[in-house]
């Protein structure tokens, strides 16, 4: 069977590190009998410029007959001031909505050749292997009624709604206890139910999630004592699941213990599986043109396209070794840069990883 895929490259280094991820998906295709079609489709501010709008109608479409989709990331300071639906991450929240894709996993996983690399003690950090599933498509992100008004006093005040239906925790909390079931079979929920309302719903739903899963262990703690836990002691945590908005947070938190943003890939499933693909981090406009980009991030998040949406576990296995080898071989970008080792470019990383491909046969 053929796989569809669309590339989204967005804007700042969406293209540079996509660029990398598409020479990654051409290898595959051309030496490893990966069979698949590639098509690409602006987004965000690449949208706005290109449609006027931020998700183009001819990219919803593309998204919709596709089997994945790769996105590289949006935003920058040139869409700042446009009004709030027009700015390019309303295209990635709108993508995100119209497809269902409730579901976003974001492994931090530690490559051993990175603990230098980390914010944190080597001892604290080996061996890290932790997955966050965070809901995607609901919470404060997405609920209603939200806005700025005016007050009677004449003052504006800025509102937003955090809701969560039980349909909605049900969903995410099955993903994440059929993940765990999978692997070291704790699920660790993450919520703020001594102050929210919605979090003690949330809490009862997970509770109940539970019952169906009796080889699955489920703990609960509160978002700001998990923040504190992640950089205190990670490797405490197997699967963590969590809300739209503490999920963001708490992710570029586990991205940092792995050695940095540029690493950390993501998977955004809907119901069957059918799935977005892209890196955690943003558009990175400081770095932006310059080369400087770590593509592995979205390279590994090819990986997880092949795993998640394409069924293709073993030529995910065989990026990831790819990843591996190069890290062995002393090849780094600025971010992840070390003593002894070599600063490479975006395209010479993204390059060196297919030349590891290929070696490897
Ligand atoms: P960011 O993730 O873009 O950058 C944060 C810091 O990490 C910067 O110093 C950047 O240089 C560095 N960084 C990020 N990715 C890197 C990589 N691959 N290699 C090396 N260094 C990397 O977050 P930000 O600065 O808060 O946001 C910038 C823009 O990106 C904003 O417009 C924001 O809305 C958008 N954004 C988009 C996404 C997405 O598309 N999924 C995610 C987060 C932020
Ligand atoms: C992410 C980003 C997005 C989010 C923004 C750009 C809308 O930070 O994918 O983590 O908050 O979900
Ligand atoms: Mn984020």
């Amino acid at each position: 069977m053929t796989a569809n895929i669309l590339i989204t490259p967005g804007d700042g280094i969406g293209p540079e590190i996509v660029a990398e991820a598409r020479k990654l998906l051409e290898a595959l295709r051309d030496d490893f009998g990966f069979d698949c079609t590639l098509e690409e489709a602006p987004i965000g501010g690449a949208g706005y410029e290109a449609h006027g709008k931020p998700l183009p109608e001819e990219t919803l479409a593309l998204a919709r007959e596709a089997d994945a989709i790769l996105l590289g990331a949006v935003g920058g300071p040139r869409w700042e001031q446009l009004d709030r639906p027009l700015r390019p991450e309303r295209g990635l929240l709108a993508i995100r909505a119209e497809l269902g894709l409730f579901g976003n996993l974001r492994p931090a996983i530690l490559y051993p050749q990175l603990a230098e690399a980390s914010s944190l003690r080597h001892e604290i950090v080996a061996g890290l292997d932790i997955m966050i599933v965070r809901e995607l498509t609901g919470g404060i992100y997405f609920g209603e009624p939200r806005g700025i008004r005016r007050l009677e006093n004449g003052e504006r005040q800025g509102y937003n709604t955090m809701v969560y239906s039980e349909s909605e925790i049900d969903r995410v909390g099955r993903l994440a206890f059929d993940i765990a079931s999978k692997r070291g079979s704790r699920v660790c929920s993450v919520d703020k139910a001594n102050v929210l309302e919605v979090s003690e719903l949330w809490r009862e739903v997970m509770e109940r999630v539970a019952r169906d899963y009796p080889g699955v262990e489920l703990s609960h703690m509160y978002v700001d004592n998990a923040a504190m836990q992640l950089v205190r002691a990670p490797k405490q945590f197997d699967v963590v699941v969590t809300s739209n908005l503490f999920g963001d947070v708490l992710s570029d938190c586990a991205a940092m213990l792995t050695g940095s943003i540029g690493m950390l890939p993501s998977a955004s499933l809907d119901v069957n599986s059918k799935g977005l693909y892209e890196p955690v981090h943003g558009s990175a406009p400081d770095i932006a043109g310059k080369g400087l980009a770590n593509p592995l991030a979205t390279l590994l998040s090819v990986a997880m396209m092949l795993r998640y949406s394409l069924d293709q576990g073993a030529l995910a296995d065989r990026v990831q070794q790819a990843v591996g080898d190069v890290l062995n071989q002393g090849l780094r970008t600025p971010d992840i840069a070390a003593r002894q080792s070599r600063t490479v470019s975006t395209a010479e990383m993204g390059d060196a990883v297919v030349a590891a491909l290929r070696a490897r046969g």
